[in-house]
């Protein structure tokens, strides 16, 4: 047993470290990209590294089968009678090939309680923290169930994640969930999201000609499919500005309350900080509340790639026959993804009939709870564990998870993130540290505390 004083808790924390830190490496070690399938073998090693590491905590855990990946679900169970609260992380993570890695990235490097590796922080070193957070509450004698969805699919869109719950809809029946999968404002000041950004991948293809032509023979009466990509992306928006003018873009976009505002004002947010922690160079804007707005409250339109044409040394004077861009859409609550596609969709066949636009990952925006005393709950676990009251702003990322949990399962999801902009998400050298799983860990046992206190 031990008590539930931040002194014990951090002290347990301190106890399990060597623990934490295997069961991290172990993690990290397996290369769980979900976007490659060559690695599909490590995706069940991953998924039954999961497994072994849930029940070695003493949870009963099971690998959920769904068309795609699997899902690992684990429960440390107290009784019947209990509130159960569900804990949602995903253990898949982006490719690792940036040539700016210094360390290998599928190897687990702790460097005085740094840990660098793909999957570190998004969302490997976070999934780890709640568990221990659990087994803390466990060992306090919380009245609660505490469940574990592990998902394999996020960073791909969680194309089967609905079908997956779906099936097991009635197994994973749980009175509120709690996702680790956010980041704060900077290291010492946590935030939690009222809202998460959607997205809306595709893809735009033009192909002119069987190969490439020789521009000496046909330019001037070939298309270019290039040129033509060029000049629709500059009418789809000002690439400078960022504004988008494809008609009807911005219809459904919710103005923010004054309050939203208030709240992002009063959030502790700072340009300088932001600049630093991302190491990005130069931005649109450095007005605070108009950079708040267009990372956290605005839709988005992103060029992500142009594919085509002749990329060598020197010039190669031929008429690509075929060019493709990549692009993607973040969307905000109450505007819908099947909505905005349609929309770019017509603006795209009125100037280019012949262009074949194929839609890529969707995710739907997520609006979140602010009040009540589940969020009470939220503030009293931050503050009880880091000093601080976390600020409620917005996630400009997706987690496609989130609004689907809400829907099939039906009740409320919150937010309980570590991460930090300098851990850098799907960035090189990709890192998590021991500050922020050790206070994440009593952080978490406090949340549970407060759930076990409130009426089913
Ligand atoms: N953990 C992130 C979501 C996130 C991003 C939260 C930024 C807070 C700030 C998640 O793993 C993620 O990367 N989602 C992807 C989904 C996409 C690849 C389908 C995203 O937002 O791009
Ligand atoms: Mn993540
Ligand atoms: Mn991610």
């Amino acid at each position: 047993m031990i008590d539930k004083s931040r002194e014990a808790l951090r002290a347990y924390a301190e106890e399990i470290r060597a623990d934490f830190e295997r069961d991290l490496q172990t993690l990290v070690e397996i290369p769980s990209i979900s976007s490659d399938p060559s690695r599909q073998k490590d995706m069940f090693a991953c998924a039954d590294a999961a497994k072994a590491i849930l029940e070695k905590a003493g949870a009963k855990a099971e690998i959920l089968k769904t068309p795609g990946q699997p899902i690992v679900y684990g429960r440390l169970d107290h009784s019947p009678e209990a509130p159960t609260v569900t804990i949602y992380n995903h253990l898949d993570v982006q490719p690792a090939n940036e040539p700016e890695w210094k360390t290998e990235p599928f190897k687990f490097i702790n460097e005085k309680g740094v840990y660098r590796g793909r999957g570190t922080t998004d969302d490997k070193g976070p999934a780890l923290s709640a568990l221990y957070g659990a087994l803390a509450a466990k060992k306090a004698g919380v009245p609660l169930n505490i469940a574990f969805l592990w998902e394999l699919e996020e960073e791909i869109g969680s194309p089967n994640f609905k079908a997956g719950i779906t099936t097991h809809q009635k197994k994973l029946k749980t009175d509120n969930i709690v996702v680790s999968d956010t980041i704060w404002l900077t290291r010492g000041k946590p935030s939690t999201p009222a809202g998460l950004r959607g997205l809306q991948g595709f893809t735009i293809t033009v192909e002119t000609a069987a190969h490439d032509l020789h521009s000496g023979l046909v330019g001037g009466a070939a298309r270019n499919p290039l040129s033509e990509l060029c000049t629709l992306v500059a009418e789809m928006g000002d690439g400078i500005s960022g504004e988008i003018k494809i008609p009807g873009f911005y219809d459904d976009v919710e103005i923010l309350s004054a309050e939203q505002e208030r709240d992002f004002l009063n959030s502790g947010f700072s340009v300088e900080t932001f600049m630093r922690d991302h190491e990005v160079k130069s931005l649109r804007t450095k007005d605070p509340l108009d950079l708040m707005k267009r990372i956290w409250a605005k839709p988005t339109l992103e060029v992500h790639g142009f594919v085509g044409g002749y990329t060598g040394p020197g010039i190669k004077s031929a008429v690509p026959g075929r060019a493709e861009i990549k692009l993607s859409c973040r969307l905000v609550p109450n505007m819908r993804a099947e909505k905005t596609l349609e929309q770019i969709t017509a603006f795209v066949k009125k100037r280019i009939p012949d262009a074949v636009i194929q839609a890529e990952a969707r995710l739907e925006a997520y609006k979140g709870h602010t009040s009540g005393p589940l969020a009470d709950a939220i503030r009293d676990a931050y503050e009880f564990a880091f000093g601080s009251k976390p600020a409620f702003t917005r996630e400009g990322g997706s987690i496609g998870a989130v609004p689907t949990m809400e829907q099939v399962l039906g009740v409320p999801v919150f937010f309980l993130g570590l991460s930090l902009p300098e851990h850098g998400y799907h960035a090189p050298n990709e890192n998590y540290d021991w500050e922020q799983a050790s206070g994440g860990i009593p952080m978490f046992t406090k949340y549970f505390d407060s759930l076990s206190k409130i009426k089913k």
